[in-house]
């Protein structure tokens, strides 16, 4: 026993394990003497429980010292969160951009940035009938979670009359990562514990963390390994707090990769961020993904099909995500409102392990935006388009979207170095 403990690397054992398996080496060490006398009696029943009283005290010292039951209160409600929210056809809308971008976005369209303004936007897109049928959820800001409808209702009231569950942005935001080449880094893990209980006070039953990844600024393994650990981090906070965490570390679109440079880095960062989730304990059969597609960058030359995306995105999504994730969620990253669901709907043409869905932004808001351009005449032509865009990429998640039959513009969004 002592030779098969002492040909466990330890470099390879977290050091309470190791302790307590060096206590344990002690004590086999110190059995043949006990040994020797028992067996001068010659039972060789003694013998037999010399030794498993032997294991006994290994087993008990190990258990009391390094196997912490985990124990989430949330952990079932977890589940069906996650469970209720990839239902076929359905996705996540996301609307949780900060004041600053929205309100950027609003000032394009000569709406001032005032909270009164935001909040009209945010009623037109929640609102929207029947919006409930293809986003089983929308992310929202820390502003919107505690706004109310211009019909009276809480928005968290309108989201659960819709069947949706709020979910909310928990980052802080990017900052300059210190001595890189332009890599950015997220903040966000003060007080997270006590947010994310707040959050889930307040109706909010999953949240966000996102995280970039920029190819032409490296990306540096010290950038990606910074990104993957703040998100396991992020990710087993909010599970405990009760909240389903997504994971986004997004690969930005920006620069003029190939597809399959594009393939290797988000294969390195999916690989490293499952590392340090499962050192962090997160519940792998309680999270969301929320990836980029794995494309060419906006400023190559060479562009990929529909095909190519779909068929590079899911051999990476193969080799690297487990099969008990429930929900994979793309984000939009700058695509067209076309591309990001042609490519989603290319996608569901095979059986995959996980729900392979949307949680849009710029892909499900951008026409509804221009049509309502501040004038709540318009309210009901921009709910009119939020309802066929969810629609469009509901049926994309199960491989039925008919392109000849949309409306859906194809031009891009793609803006450079956008902030989210
Ligand atoms: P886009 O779909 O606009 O890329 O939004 C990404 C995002 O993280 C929103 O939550």
């Amino acid at each position: 026993m002592a030779a098969i403990l002492a040909s466990i690397p330890a470099v390879a054992v977290a050091a309470p394990v190791r302790e307590t398996r060096q206590r344990n080496v002690a004590r086999a060490a110190a059995v043949p003497a006990r040994v020797t006398r028992t067996m001068q009696l010659s039972s060789k029943t003694a013998m037999a429980g010399v030794r498993m009283q032997t294991a006994a005290r290994a087993t008990r010292a190990t258990r009391a010292t390094v196997v912490a039951v985990q124990a989430n209160k949330y952990a079932d409600e977890l589940l069906e969160t996650a469970t209720n929210m990839t239902k076929p056809g359905k996705g996540i809308l996301a609307m949780d951009e900060s004041n600053p971008t929205c309100g950027g976005r609003l000032e394009a369209l000569g709406i001032e940035n005032i909270e009164e303004n935001r909040r009209r936007y945010r009623d037109v897109l929640l609102t929207t009938p029947n919006l409930g049928e293809h986003c089983g959820g929308a992310i929202l800001f820390d502003e919107t979670l505690y706004q109310s409808a211009t019909d009276g209702r809480t928005f968290v009231q309108v989201m659960k009359d819709h069947g949706m569950y709020p979910g909310i942005k928990v980052d802080t935001g990017l900052r300059p990562l210190a001595n890189s080449n332009g890599e950015q880094w997220c903040q966000g893990h003060d007080q997270l514990a006590e947010r994310c209980a707040a959050y889930y006070e307040q109706g909010a039953r999953f949240c966000k963390w996102r995280t970039v990844v920029s190819i032409p600024a490296g990306p540096t393994m010290q950038a990606v390994k910074v990104a993957a650990d703040g998100l396991a981090r992020y990710g087993a906070i909010a599970q405990n707090a009760g909240l389903v965490p997504i994971i986004e570390p997004e690969i930005l679109l920006d620069g003029d990769h190939t597809i399959e440079q594009n393939f290797e880095v988000a294969s390195l960062v999916w690989a490293e961020t499952f590392k340090c989730m499962m050192d962090q304990g997160v519940m792998l059969d309680r999270i969301l993904l929320k990836p980029s597609m794995v494309a060419p960058g906006a400023d190559c030359e060479k562009k990929a099909s529909a095909e190519e995306v779909a068929a590079l995105t899911l051999k990476m999504l193969n080799s690297r995500i487990p099969p008990c994730v429930p929900g994979i969620m793309f984000l939009s990253g700058g695509l067209s409102e076309l591309d990001s669901t042609l490519y989603l709907n290319a996608m569901n043409q095979t059986a995959n392990p996980w729900h392979i869905s949307f949680s849009y932004a710029r892909a499900l808001q951008n026409t509804v935006l221009k049509t309502w351009a501040g004038d709540d005449d318009n309210k009901e032509e921009a709910q009119k388009i939020l309802a066929r865009r969810a629609k469009e990429n509901g049926e994309a998640q199960m491989g039925k979207f008919d392109v000849t039959k949309s409306e859906t513009e194809g031009a891009s969004m793609y803006v450079k170095g956008y902030v989210y």
